[in-house]
């Protein structure tokens, strides 16, 4: 199965593997992607589904060193190289929109950009600055009405921005402790206004985004990427935490996104995420539902035959492997993953994964 078709909205994927989001920090000059980014993504495009790493929407959103954004013609130019050359070799490719929230240092954020996040509360632990190494977290300004409102215009035009350069889609990342994440997570979310204090209010900021995007480029166009149970960057269980993720998935669902993207980190370490609640979630979402997280070959084709998702996304093994789709159908090894070149800047670590004879 794994290897077979897969219509997903309007658009035909060669297969059912998808490459999952990943940073990779490679945006040197302004936040623009570039030929080496280009290059990196075209050698992935056998993949059924490629989605970019994290880029920003916002200045405000550009938290780590090097990430790219998605918000001035520049960047719009640079992503065109990357969509060309992938839909050169056949593949498709969707942009995440990351935008990171109080997960920032103001070391790394644009002149004029700010932290923000729902609540002024401090992101807890350290991140990478290039002027000055590990830094503590730079607190976030609390959100106002007005913010939020600006940050939601900034999605859509980003979504819009997307389609110019030509990508097939959207994926708002609502996981792993980012803006999107911040706003959904009781232990983050302090706000006693309507963006907040009760389950609906967490996830209003979320829905708003959501349907922003949609009505700028079109339910079939956005994806949405959600870690229930996830501790990255502050964020952690809280009470009430599945029925509040059912009641989003039932909205998403109705909104018409094109697929829910669930990702489980137990493998990196993390909680596991209950296996009922998978469940209930796929059952939940009535389009395309993508699961993520520690997948090989065999669980990726058992998930699919169990009918408990629809494409499998990998991660680390895409990282290292340009033609990791031709070694899962051949048996072949794979290469193991450099961590020490995940996030530094050039070609090392990046397009020089060898791939197979
Ligand atoms: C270097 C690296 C960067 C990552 N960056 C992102 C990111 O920008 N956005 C995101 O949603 N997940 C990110 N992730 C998480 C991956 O998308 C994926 O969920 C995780 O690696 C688990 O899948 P795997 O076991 O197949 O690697 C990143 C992971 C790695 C290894």
């Amino acid at each position: 199965m794994l290897f077979d078709t897969y219509r997903m909205g309007n658009i035909s994927l060669a297969n059912r593997t998808v490459m999952a989001p990943m940073t990779r920090s490679r945006a040197v000059d302004h936040n623009i992607p570039n030929a080496l980014m280009a290059e990196y993504y075209a050698q992935r495009a056998t993949a059924g589904l490629i989605i970019t790493e994290g880029v920003s929407p916002s200045p405000n959103g550009l938290g780590y060193a090097r990430i790219p954004g998605l918000f001035n013609a520049e960047q719009v130019a640079g992503w065109r190289l990357v969509t060309d050359a992938v839909h050169a070799k056949g593949g498709k490719i969707f942009v995440q929109f990351m935008h990171c929230g109080r997960v920032a240092h103001q070391a790394n954020l644009p002149g004029g950009a700010k932290a923000v996040g729902p609540s002024a509360e401090v992101c807890p632990g350290e991140m990478w600055t290039d002027a000055s190494g590990m830094q503590a977290h730079t607190a976030p300004v609390a959100m106002t009405a007005d913010d939020i409102a600006t940050a939601t215009t900034e999605y859509a035009t980003a979504a819009k921005l997307a389609v110019q350069a030509g990508f097939d889609g959207i994926e708002l990342h609502a996981a792993n402790g980012y803006l999107l994440e911040q706003f959904l997570n009781a232990n983050v979310n302090k706000r006693t206004d309507g963006y907040g204090g009760s389950a609906e209010g967490r996830n209003r900021f979320v829905l708003e985004v959501a349907q922003a995007c949609v009505n700028a480029i079109g339910a079939d166009k956005v994806g949405m990427r959600i870690s229930p149970h996830g501790v990255f960057n502050g964020t952690g269980p809280f009470e009430g935490v599945e029925p509040q993720y059912v009641a989003l998935t039932e909205k998403v669902s109705a909104m018409g996104l094109v697929y829910l993207h669930q990702l489980d980190h137990s493998a990196m370490g993390a909680p596991a995420v209950p296996t009922a609640l998978k469940k209930l979630l796929r059952n939940t979402f009535k389009q395309t539902y993508i699961a993520a997280g520690g997948f090989d070959a065999a669980s990726a084709e058992a998930l699919l035959k169990s009918g408990d998702a629809d494409l499998i996304a990998f991660g680390r093994p895409f990282l290292c492997n340009p033609d990791l789709v031709a070694r899962l159908q051949t048996g072949a090894a794979l290469n193991e993953p450099d961590m020490s070149t995940f996030y530094t800047p050039g070609e090392k670590g990046y397009t020089d994964y060898p791939a197979l004879a």
